[in-house]
């Protein structure tokens, strides 16, 4: 690109294509055809789509697939999953079917609330602070009664304003620290909307405060946003057996409670093993259109909440009982956002039964333990590129662009057998080789 684009928002989505054509693929005609083949034939769905957000030039497809037989707290699902890396719904299935025959997953909520803060900054007497903010106190919750009034109908709201104290970490640096109670919604627009109406009540107020000066009532707010970290509101999923019941070799039970203490103990084992464990987890956040980026914000952080990354996952083994659990920090919505927009996600939920935000939790906990139970099943035992590459093998094939024919012939000769690239490149050139002599 040689100049900058200015407008570019202002085009229509054709004259967008047509300008990045022209700009970044010399106007070649495949590169449009890429972009388009993606598009969905029902207009009025494509439109759906083309709205979510600016500048959509067409639809990136992620593979939706489905985990079932998890058993949580008695009762089955079928877990819809949206994820490109191939053997993670594997796994999750054959970590849901083992733990239905052994109890299922017991989940639990441990908590529900969700963090906002305004941040501002006050140059003056901090007693003179503290009094105005319990004066105005009550001005928080009536000014914003027009944002709350829905979501106390429905059980949430503001739970508390505290103001904290943070000069010791940065001159003149207060804040409105609120916790909030959002029920079925993640509650993202509802919880700045109130930070947001808590700033003006703030600044407004100061300015008609008697006892302040006039730098006093110059208070500046810097930011009103909601937190990602939310360590009170979270789920904790486990599953637990007796030790016969784990395994056939009886060394397996402390060999994999000794890998989740590995994952406790050094952070760049942890980081994997919590990837491992987010490998579910995302993939049913997604599914169900919730904010993924929030969920791994929150969870990485939580994850250090000790001053060390560590793993999310524990396990132990007692009085002959292997236990393994996940808590994990989940502030998801089965309302709002995308929940009622997108028709696979509308799929998705009512797949799982239209579930409460709490409940929703509670599936995506079990599927994020599930992934973690089948990574570190196959770590300690076979390892991981055993079934990794088994079912990377079509991925492969599909490289290769091999037939119906050569997907079939590949895959019977490599049951059981090393799968790597070189191999099955070789298996197929073989076999085109021999065609092309017969
Ligand atoms: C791969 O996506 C995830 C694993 O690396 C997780 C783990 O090591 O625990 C297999």
């Amino acid at each position: 690109m040689t100049k900058s684009k200015s407008g570019f928002s202002k085009l229509s989505k054709d004259e967008k294509i047509q300008w990045i054509l022209s700009e970044y693929f010399s106007g070649n005609p495949r590169a449009e055809k890429t972009l388009k083949q993606y598009w969905n034939d029902n207009e009025s769905l494509q439109k759906l789509h083309d709205d979510f957000i600016e500048n959509t030039l067409s639809n990136f497809y992620l593979p939706f697939a489905v985990a079932p037989n998890f058993r949580i707290n008695g009762k089955y699902y079928t877990v819809p999953m949206v994820i490109e890396e191939s053997s993670v719904v594997a796994a999750a299935s054959k970590a849901a079917k083992f733990w239905s025959k052994r109890g299922g997953f017991t989940t639990t909520v441990l908590g529900t609330e969700k963090i906002g803060q305004v941040h501002f900054i006050y140059k003056g007497d901090k007693q003179k602070l503290i009094s105005f903010f319990e004066t105005i106190q009550p001005k928080f919750y009536e000014n914003t009664q027009s944002i709350t009034a829905n979501m106390q109908k429905r059980g949430g709201g503001i739970t508390s304003i505290t103001l904290v104290d943070k000069t010791s970490e940065m001159e003149d640096y207060f804040q409105l620290h609120t916790i909030f109670e959002t029920k079925d919604s993640m509650g993202a627009n509802f919880i700045n909307s109130c930070l947001e109406e808590f700033a003006k009540t703030l600044k407004e107020e100061a300015q008609h405060y008697i006892s302040f000066s006039e730098d006093e009532k110059n208070i500046e707010v810097i930011m009103s946003i909601l937190s990602n970290y939310v360590p009170n509101c979270v789920v904790r999923a486990e599953v637990s057996c007796k030790v016969e019941e784990l395994h056939e070799d009886e060394s397996y039970a402390r060999r994999f409670v000794q890998a989740v203490q590995i994952a406790q103990l050094e952070p760049y084992r942890a980081v994997t093993h919590n990837k491992g464990i987010m490998n579910g987890i995302d993939a049913v956040v997604l599914a169900t259109g919730n904010d993924f980026r929030a969920v791994e914000a929150g969870v990485h952080a939580y994850a250090s909440r000790n001053g060390k990354y560590a793993s999310l996952s524990s396990a132990e083994i007692k009085d002959g009982i292997f236990r393994f659990w996940l808590d994990v920090p989940l502030a998801l919505g089965t309302v709002g956002g995308l929940t009622s927009l997108h028709p696979l996600v509308k799929f998705s939920l009512e797949m799982l039964g239209n579930p409460s935000a709490q409940q929703l939790m509670q599936i995506v906990a079990a599927a994020g333990l599930a992934q973690n139970f089948a990574a570190l099943n196959s770590l300690t035992t076979t390892g991981i590129q055993q079934g990794h590459m088994k079912m990377h093998l079509m991925n492969i094939l599909n490289q290769l662009e091999a037939t119906d024919e050569e997907k079939r012939l590949t895959t019977l000769r490599f049951h059981g057998r090393p799968i790597s690239h070189s191999a099955v490149v070789d298996f197929v050139e073989n076999l085109r080789l021999r065609k092309e002599q017969i």
